[in-house]
């Protein structure tokens, strides 16, 4: 038989038993209602994500990023200009938009460098540590990312002159070949310092926080994406590495706890903060938390205000903050935005006294120098960006991060997959889009007539909350939390109106 024969036979026997099979299998309709064709459906489905961005998405309908934000990171990452032709495609009349107030006289460009004002870290403590860019790159654990894809950030760090945080997952050998500064995060599940129960273990700590590439600590309590529920590593991407690296077994789904064993209430954290500074030989020291309202913070800023100890930076993270795998439940409707939160954070900590003796860092859905900018504008010293730097690897968004199958070989632990992603050639990206976020906010600094990043302000920005209506950001986020409270109503009714 000629090879097209056997081609048509096991084609033909393929639909036979494949058409026999659907009509007799129980569970799924679809395929019994329409036996063999049926199947297409589910082939679409897996490729409808990555499909939809080249043939039928405009440039602004993809969630979570737009096209348009996403081909700015792409450019900003390969080093090419970002200017668009034809002037905005956002519609300038829409809810949500926030507009700055250029300067009449804009400060001289000619000339300018980027530079800013170096944000320090614990300036009090032994090992203070200075920032020299706006935007740096959020935690990201390995075992959620690729060796290559932590090697390729931490690479593109050190080329940058920023820094990364090693995400739940504790310290890699790839964080530490790729030689980048390094925050190291540690969440409930204490990987990298626990003991066999899962408790802390101030020994395994100390030595991993001792390193020199390690420059600050901090605790998660919560992410944007599943505030209340503690990291998900689906079965399917632990390796032997990670297991080893982590200190958990490999034939299950890998649930951090969703709270520390080792405090529970605010007092609480702020100990373990302190004892965390002493055992790392007095490195900054802070928090990542989720904000639903002002209490929290409120206790913690009162404390602060009141002691030299505490932390030393605050990490929020807004409820549009991405992750690996996260409950729908969770990641749509738990929390408050990043813009909310800072603001709120801002106020409190002003109130308390305590603003000066602490550094707010925001998180969620940033990628431009614009939308960092708005987040230092609101009450923001810094920035940290986790999507916008898996762009510059390639990812294509095409939602696969929870399941070891992206494609771009950035989220999984596939041999096969993970093989496309150079960490070379990527880490120059990172590097290029690092500095390009920072080139941007410099760019809207100097458009406002200011000089430094933490020039910006509320005052500087307004809001678009109905079409025809721009609000003043000092009016939507007042500067005290009395009035900020009153505006709540307000904003409601404005948002429901639109
Ligand atoms: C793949 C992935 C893994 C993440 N892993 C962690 C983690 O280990 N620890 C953490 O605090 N946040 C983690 N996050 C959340 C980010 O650090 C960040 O808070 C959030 O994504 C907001 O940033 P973005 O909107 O710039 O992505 C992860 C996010 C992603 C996308």
């Amino acid at each position: 038989m000629p090879w097209w024969g056997w081609l048509i036979t096991f084609a033909a026997t393929w639909l036979v038993v494949g058409t026999i099979f659907d009509l007799l299998q129980t569970k799924h309709a679809i395929m019994r209602n329409y036996p063999f064709l049926g199947r297409f459906r589910y082939i679409f489905e897996k490729l409808g994500p990555p499909l939809r961005q080249y043939i039928v998405t405009s440039d602004l309908s993809e969630r979570p990023f737009t096209r348009l934000h996403r081909g700015w990171a792409y450019q900003a990452a390969k080093g090419l200009s970002n200017t668009q032709p034809f002037g905005t495609q956002i519609d300038q009349d829409s809810p949500g938009v926030i507009k700055f107030s250029p300067a009449p006289f804009p400060t001289p460009d000619l000339h300018a460098k980027d530079d800013m004002q170096p944000v320090i870290l614990g300036p009090n403590r032994s090992k203070p540590y200075a920032v020299t860019h706006v935007a740096n790159v959020s935690g990201m654990s390995f075992g959620a990312l690729s060796k290559n894809a932590v090697l390729a950030l931490s690479r593109g760090v050190k080329l940058a002159g920023g820094y990364m945080s090693s995400g739940e997952g504790s310290v890699s050998p790839y964080h530490l070949e790729g030689g980048g500064d390094l925050f190291y995060q540690v969440g409930p599940g204490k990987f990298g310092c626990r003991n066999e129960d899962g408790t802390f273990n101030d020994e395994k700590f100390r030595e991993v926080a001792g390193r020199e590439q390690i420059k600050a600590v901090y605790v998660k309590l919560a992410q944007g994406a599943k505030p209340g529920k503690g990291g998900v590593l689906p079965k399917e991407k632990i390796t032997e590495e990670i297991a080893r690296i982590r200190g958990i077994p490999r034939d299950r789904d890998c649930h951090s706890p969703n709270c520390h064993a080792e405090f529970s209430d605010t007092l609480g954290l702020i100990r373990f903060v302190n004892r965390l500074r002493g055992l790392s030989g007095g490195k900054p020291v802070g928090f990542k938390c989720v904000l639903g309202g002002e209490e929290f913070i409120r206790e913690v800023a009162q404390y602060i205000a009141q002691h030299d100890d505490g932390p030393d930076f605050i990490v929020l993270d807004g409820a549009e903050g991405g992750t690996g795998a996260a409950p729908m439940s969770l990641a749509d409707h738990m929390g408050i935005s990043l813009q909310e939160s800072l603001a709120i954070a801002d106020n409190v900590l002003r109130e308390e006294g305590a603003r000066d003796k602490v550094k707010l860092i925001g998180s969620g859905r940033i990628v431009t120098g614009a939308h960092a900018a708005i987040a230092l504008g609101l009450g923001a010293d810094l920035v940290h960006i986790a999507r916008g730097f898996m762009f510059d690897l390639g990812c294509i968004q095409a939602l696969q991060c929870n399941t070891n199958h992206c494609p771009t070989g950035i989220a999984t632990q596939s041999k096969w997959l993970m093989r496309g992603l150079d960490p070379t050639d990527k880490s120059r990206r990172v590097c290029n889009y690092l500095h390009a976020v920072h080139h941007d906010v410099m760019m809207i600094v100097r458009a406002l007539g200011l000089k430094d990043p933490s020039e910006i302000e509320r005052k500087h920005m307004s809001m678009i909350v109905e079409p025809g209506r721009r609000v003043a950001l000092t009016e939507i986020y007042p500067t005290s939390m009395k009035a900020f409270r009153a505006t709540r109503v307000i904003r409601r009714a404005d948002f429901s109106a639109a």
